[in-house]
């Protein structure tokens, strides 16, 4: 059997540690986020080494290749629609316009459920199953209510999602195909929050608010391991779009672990990038007063949804991340978002959502500003598809 070398949990604020085999939400300390750790010196000695070379090897092409570092003990309780191991294409048009030869976009619009929550929902949804959990319940600014509906249907497990009453409309049918409770509330994710919060304690149902519980991230951080293995290192910079933050956090959380586990011996950290909407920019903002965390932004407002977050949760996680590999946070604005799902559409064929166009129109701001140079090699996250934004899509 594969064995999972969780070894327990540690709270990302005051390092206090937990068991990891009981069901936790906050450090119950000091409220901050728990995050998983694992035996990673026996797992050095036990997993397999990175393909390095784009394939698969002789392994699984989706996440539960990296099951070892996962947080699942019996593989009978993975609830899977496989998800992960998504491509990665080179962008030889706009990297070319751009200056930037090495310019590559990975697509997690290829992920069941067209986003990369698919893979906290895979991770998350079936460590809640093997911890006992039978109802979930998130508020969500849309995509990671659609993915956990799914997952919780795929695993048997009733859900229960609260979303903003302007989220797109996908993402709230999609709730619906997947037999979950879909509640519209006026407001944004923070809103959204606050009713699922109590609403949780009332009918005791598990909280899986964005970093409210350990195991999302443990599903999004594979974007980071699977890098290695398709390019056959960490690339020089990496370009998120960031709303709560998991993506970042779970990527620069993969690349500690690497450290320990191998896999990158001798690299640089990769500069990771978060790129917001003006309309909704508070780690931007702090970013630029090199704050420690964020304050609430008030009048959120930006047509790229996933990224309406006016106050993320982890924001002095991703802070962190940004700070510690020599990153940076920038700004773009709805209408260069547009322009670069065009672009995506047109000159390369991908059909990017609004959130990963935004990391597109980063990297041109960033090019634009000589941050970006044609030696490094580049990664922009594409985290959704086009077509759950049929609104905007050919707009
Ligand atoms: C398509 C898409 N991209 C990016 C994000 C932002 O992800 P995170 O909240 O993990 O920062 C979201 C979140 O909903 C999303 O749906
Ligand atoms: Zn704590």
């Amino acid at each position: 059997m594969v064995h999972s070398y969780l070894d327990h949990l540690e709270c990302g604020r005051c390092h206090a540690t937990y068991d990891a085999d009981r069901v936790m939400h906050l450090c119950p300390a000091c409220g901050g986020p728990l995050l998983a750790r694992y035996d990673l010196e026996q797992a050095r000695r036990e997993m397999p080494a990175p393909s390095r070379d784009g394939t698969p090897g002789g392994g699984r092409a989706d996440l539960w290749r990296y099951a070892p570092v996962l947080p699942i003990r019996d593989p009978a309780h993975r609830v899977t629609l496989g998800e992960g191991w998504t491509p990665v294409l080179p962008l030889g048009r706009i990297g070319d316009r751009l200056g930037l030869p090495h310019l590559y976009l990975k697509d997690e619009g290829q992920n069941p459920t067209g986003t990369f929550k698919a893979r906290g929902a895979a991770v998350g949804v079936s460590r809640a199953r093997e911890l006992g959990v039978t109802d979930l319940a998130l508020p969500t600014a849309g995509n990671a209510g659609g993915a956990w509906a799914t997952y919780g249907a795929r695993g048997g497990l009733r859900s229960h999602v609260v979303m903003p009453q302007d989220a797109p409309v996908i993402a709230q049918r999609e709730v619906v195909a997947a037999g979950g409770e879909l509640q519209l509330v006026p407001g944004l994710i923070s809103d959204a929050g606050k009713v699922v919060a109590e609403k949780a304690e009332k009918e005791g149902w598990f909280d899986a608010s964005t970093l409210k519980e350990p195991y999302r991230i443990e599903g999004e951080k594979t974007m980071g391991y699977e890098l290695v293995e398709q390019l056959g290192r960490m690339p020089d910079v990496i370009i998120f779009p960031v709303g709560g933050g998991v993506g970042v956090i779970g990527i620069y959380k993969a690349w500690q672990e690497m450290q320990v586990l191998g896999w990158v011996d001798g690299e640089r950290p990769p500069r990771l990038v978060a790129v917001q909407a003006e309309g909704c920019s508070p780690i931007v903002r702090a970013y630029e007063r090199q704050a420690a965390e964020s304050e609430f932004f008030t009048g959120a407002e930006t047509l790229a949804a996933g990224i309406r977050v006016p106050k993320a949760l982890g924001d002095f996680l991703v802070l962190a991340a940004i700070y510690d590999t020599g990153g940076t946070a920038v700004a773009v604005t709805d209408a260069e978002i547009v322009e670069a799902m065009r672009s995506l559409g047109r000159e390369e064929g991908v059909m990017a959502c609004p959130e990963g166009a935004a990391a597109l129109a980063g990297a041109m701001k960033l090019a634009r500003q000589g941050w970006l140079d044609r030696g490094q090699t580049i990664v922009l996250f594409n985290t959704g598809s086009g077509f759950k934004y049929p609104e905007l899509l050919g707009s």
